[in-house]
């Protein structure tokens, strides 16, 4: 029996920044001005899936616009249900640049850890997320780590050899996190988990004392963004508040992983709520000032500012950890074993909203390689 292809399917979360990328280096690569640091998501993920045949002689890249085969196995584990990105012409375009550039690093990386790469033929893309586009939820984050495991694992000729070596190698995993980077720059976060940090060209995980933490994202709008992050990382630099933001992320960066380290809450929501603060002021004061905000941001902020600022004078009770990305949505992140109760304080406070809910997760992950035999 020839082998004629292989069917990969992965997954990989998003991650939401407390210390926030804003802001690259010139040059290509998405190189970040600043350390940022996140935790890493869960089940607000994308799926991605990638055939490839290998009985052409062709090397076409296509995307499919269906479910992937996991994602609609999985349905009933979701947090909600998985659908396809509406991608344009350009986010077609990007996830085919994206595939080319994953193959042609495989040749390189795949050497070091003793892989034979097999990566001829002909590619189709399969991709969904499991919350709804332009959510403020990084979508793409989730999709281009997703799509860098996928076809990685797509062009190991022993795909068995790779998967183990994926679960086992931090190194592996750093390569293609930073294959990732080229394509998206939050994606680079998303291989490892619960917390990562990235400073210059590479991703690691952090070891912390925090409780295992869980994100509660309030549904304030989810229409498409009207800024792009791409648009929004070279306008920042026009803002008077740029003068030493890199000086002032940096140096919060140092403070949060302090405060991480030590299991630290009520810093660790201080730090966050000043740094998404910094960042929305960035987009409001720079020279074609825009906001993500809307009247319900402003509203559930300055409902969540007393809690931040003025903790419960109980002892047990913590400051929740809140931050938001570039959108309307607003996060808020508390310790596991809290989360049903700070839903229900949140949903009395908030009738009607929408809330997401994901526990903190541990990165990129090989969910089936199937062999396609004649
Ligand atoms: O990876 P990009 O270029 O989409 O940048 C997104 C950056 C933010 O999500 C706004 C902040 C962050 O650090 O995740």
């Amino acid at each position: 029996m020839s082998q004629l292809g292989v069917r990969v399917s992965v997954k990989a979360p998003s991650n939401i920044a407390l210390i926030k990328y804003m802001g690259k280096r010139d040059g290509d690569g998405n190189l970040p001005e600043n350390g940022s640091l996140s935790l890493t998501l869960d089940s607000l993920c994308t799926f991605a899936e990638v055939v490839r045949s290998q009985h052409s002689s062709g090397s076409d890249v296509t995307w499919v616009p269906e479910l992937p085969l996991e994602a609609r196995r999985r349905s009933d584990e979701l947090v909600s249900p998985a659908r396809l990105p509406e991608l344009s012409d350009s986010g077609v375009f990007k996830v085919i640049r994206h595939t080319e550039r994953v193959r042609e690093a495989t040749s390189k990386i795949f050497p070091k850890y003793g892989l034979k790469c097999s990566k001829n033929g002909n590619f189709e893309i399969r991709t969904a997320n499991t919350f709804p586009a332009a959510s403020g939820i990084a979508s793409s984050a989730s999709s281009f780590a997703a799509l860098t495991l996928a076809v990685a694992q797509a062009c190991a000729e022993e795909p068995l050899q790779f998967r183990t070596l994926w679960e086992r190698n931090m190194e592996l995993r750093r390569d293609f996190s930073e294959i990732s980077r080229q394509g998206s720059g939050s994606s680079c976060r998303s291989f490892e988990g619960p917390w990562v940090c990235w400073e210059g060209a590479s991703a690691r995980a952090l070891t912390t004392r925090m409780p295992e933490m869980t994100d509660l994202v309030l549904l304030v709008a989810s229409h498409p963004k009207r800024v792009s992050s791409s648009e929004a990382h070279g306008w920042v630099k026009t803002s008077p508040l740029w003068n030493e933001r890199v000086e002032r992320a940096n140096s919060r960066l140092k403070q949060l992983q302090a405060a991480l380290d030590e299991g630290d809450l009520q810093s660790v929501s201080t730090l966050a709520w000043s740094e998404f603060w910094e960042m929305h002021s960035l987009f409001h004061t720079s020279q074609n000032p825009f906001s993500y905000w809307e009247a319900g941001s402003i509203q559930i902020l300055q409902a969540l500012s007393s809690w931040v600022s003025h903790p419960s004078q109980s002892s047990s009770e913590k400051p929740p950890v809140v931050t938001m990305d570039a959108g309307p949505n607003v996060h808020v992140l508390v310790p596991t074993v809290e989360a049903s109760r700070w839903r229900s304080r949140l949903e009395d406070l908030f009738p009607g909203i929408e809330i997401l809910e994901d526990r903190q997760g541990s990165g990129a992950e090989i969910l089936e390689v199937e062999k396609l035999n004649s």
